[in-house]
């Protein structure tokens, strides 16, 4: 439920568009990656390099392990960004969100301890306007 109202309802997700999933491994993540797909998103994921194969599995077009890369630094640009795990800024993530893009936010503890928190009930959303911190 989190991961359709996520994606669809706060995210706007339209079928072919790019999609990150952060936190793709996760409970929500799992789901986000396979509905992402099933609504004809090219979709990338973040995750810890133990679950790059089983998001590969899901059917994530391309894995990103976050002990090895970061994904704010890519050359990748998405029309919605899925936070669910990690405590990157908005202002991070804005860097690989097209220009009319959406940032969808929810995301809590993470590997190591708790993590700043955006929306630990359910996605928050913000567009690139009023992504600055
Ligand atoms: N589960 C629900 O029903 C539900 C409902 C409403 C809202 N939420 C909220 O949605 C968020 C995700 O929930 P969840 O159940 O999917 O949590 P989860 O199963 O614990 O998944 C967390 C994800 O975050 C990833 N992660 C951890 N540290 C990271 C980092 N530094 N950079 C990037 N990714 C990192 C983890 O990847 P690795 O395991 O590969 O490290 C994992 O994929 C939470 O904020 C939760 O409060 C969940």
């Amino acid at each position: 439920m989190t991961a359709l109202q996520g994606l669809r309802d706060t995210g706007r997700f339209q079928s072919g568009q790019k999609v990150l999933v952060i936190g793709a491994s996760g409970g929500v993540g799992t789901f986000a990656v396979q509905i992402a797909r099933a609504l004809g998103a090219q979709v990338d994921g973040e995750c810890h390099a133990d679950n790059v194969e089983m998001v590969r599995s899901l059917g994530a077009d391309r894995v990103i392990d976050y002990t090895r890369g970061d994904v704010t630094r890519g050359a990748a640009r998405y029309d919605v960004i899925l936070q669910l795990g990690g405590t990157r800024s908005p202002s991070a993530l804005r860097r690989v969100l097209a220009p009319k893009g959406t940032l969808v936010l929810s995301s809590g503890a993470g590997r190591g301890g708790s993590r700043a928190s955006t929306a630990s009930s359910g996605p928050c959303w913000c567009h690139p306007s009023s992504a600055n911190g």
